[in-house]
């Protein structure tokens, strides 16, 4: 069951919906024409062989009981009169039977020609097109009787397929259509999802039935609070952030003129508090209102990696092939620029590799440090988690550039994991979707 439901229906809404109207009929289609051939078919035959040989068995009746009539002229009056074309040859020896002129058709005659008939007789496909002929060993030699094909063929059946193929066509064509106009609401909302999901602006129309309509109606508001919340968030981490610079510069100041020796660790704490606020800033800034555009993903790393390079005197190998994306190109830049800093950081050797599949891109950071413990991979993208105990400039930051990264790499509709790197330190796997 499982298998039919995975390998055999079609994947899209549309063609499963298509398959549900469609299968019943042509079920039904197909018992009713196997009934009808199987058995109207038959039966409608039957009734006309029967037809065509008591005729045969009637004009034999008058040619035997009026032995005194001319039988040349009874033969031409049953001719006349039953489109059958009567021959009597009186010298004539009844052949053997031809297979290769036998058909459904004409041992269906057979059967009833015999059974009409007190002679015997032999039914085959006749040498003129559309004709059967019967041959009746008589007393008086050999009848010869050629039967039109329309005396005993039902036409009815060819019309019978052809309109059932016509009605299959037309019901095909009107749920085509129906069902595309059904279908065709829910797919903008579906695409309206996924824009949202990778940040994407897109306007989007609540229409269609009614319980699409609720989906679309409840998209809308949750869309709105989510918006309102971002928006809430980033303006008040902005303001803090902001807020705390002033009194924090004044400390500065007046921590230069002191002139006490004890002012070190002092000024190294209001240093790490100053850096610690530009985090902050950076964080809030990370959900601003840049729009996404379409960009060569390969140029925007091989850029971010030349500067990194500039900054850090570390070789960062490179395996980039060309990939087009639909990205925030500053949030992004700013989420792989963690990544690859951490690594600068915390190793010695960094890779950068990007591949791409008809939905994803993926892209490897990869290095060849002392790597995240598995244990510890979900707590490190939690803001101001920190492995190392020290929290000084000098061994690393605050803590807040993989939580930056997530955020950002989430809102493009991507994923991050932390892994093994075949470098021997860490894997940063990063998927973006290739396009919305
Ligand atoms: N490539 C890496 N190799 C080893 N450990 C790492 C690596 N990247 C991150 N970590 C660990 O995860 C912790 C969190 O990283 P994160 O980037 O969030 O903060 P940070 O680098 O300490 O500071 P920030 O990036 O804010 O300047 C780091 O303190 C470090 O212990
Ligand atoms: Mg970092």
């Amino acid at each position: 069951m499982k298998l039919f439901r995975s390998r055999l229906l079609p994947r899209t809404l549309f063609f499963r919906s298509l398959l549900i109207v469609i299968t019943p009929v042509v079920v039904l289609q197909a018992l009713v024409a196997f009934i009808f051939l199987n058995w109207h078919w038959e039966a409608v035959t039957n009734r006309l062989a029967e037809a065509v040989a008591s005729e045969i068995a009637f004009t034999l009746d008058v040619m035997d009981t009026q032995p005194g009539e001319d039988t040349a002229q009874v033969m031409a009056i049953a001719s006349k009169n039953t489109h059958l074309k009567f021959e009597l040859m009186p010298d004539e020896k009844m052949g053997r039977n031809d297979p290769r002129r036998q058909t459904i058709l004409s041992r269906m005659i057979g059967s009833a020609v015999k059974r009409s008939l007190p002679y015997p007789a032999r039914v085959q496909l006749g040498r003129k097109e559309k004709t059967y002929e019967i041959d009746v060993m008589t007393p008086r030699g050999l009848l010869h009787v050629t039967v039109p094909e329309r005396r005993v063929f039902t036409v009815s059946t060819y019309s019978f397929i052809i309109w059932f193929s016509v009605a299959a066509f037309l019901l095909l064509t009107i749920s085509i259509l129906f069902l595309r106009g059904q279908v065709r609401p829910i797919r903008r909302l579906a695409e309206a999802a996924e824009a949202f999901g990778s940040g994407v602006e897109k306007s989007f129309k609540v229409e269609g039935a009614r319980e699409v309509r609720r989906a679309g109606n409840a998209f809308l508001v949750m869309r709105d609070r989510i918006r309102r919340q971002i928006a809430q968030r980033t303006e008040m981490l902005a303001g803090v952030s902001h807020d705390l610079r002033t009194p924090l510069t004044r400390m500065k100041l007046q921590l230069a003129m002191m002139k006490d020796k004890g002012t070190d660790e002092l000024k190294s704490d209001v240093t790490e508090m100053e850096a610690m606020i530009d985090a902050y800033l950076q964080f809030a800034r990370g959900e601003g209102e840049e729009t996404a555009t379409e960009i060569h993903l390969n140029e925007l790393i091989a850029q971010l990696a030349k500067d990194a390079e500039r900054m850090s005197d570390k070789n960062i190998d490179l395996k980039l092939i060309p990939a087009r994306a639909t990205v925030r190109p500053h949030a992004l830049r700013r989420a792989l620029d963690n990544l690859v800093q951490n690594a600068l950081r915390y190793a010695t050797q960094c890779g950068i590799t990007l591949e791409r599949t008809d939905e994803h891109i993926h892209l490897f950071i990869d290095d060849n440090g002392p790597g995240i413990p598995e244990s510890a991979r979900e707590d490190v993208f939690r803001p101001f988690f920190r492995l190392e105990e020290s929290r000084n400039a000098a061994s690393g930051g605050i803590g807040l550039g993989l939580a930056i990264a997530r955020d950002i790499i989430l809102a493009h509709g991507g994923e991050i994991e932390l892994q093994d790197s075949p470098m021997g330190g860490l894997r940063c796997a990063v998927k973006l979707p290739t396009s919305t």
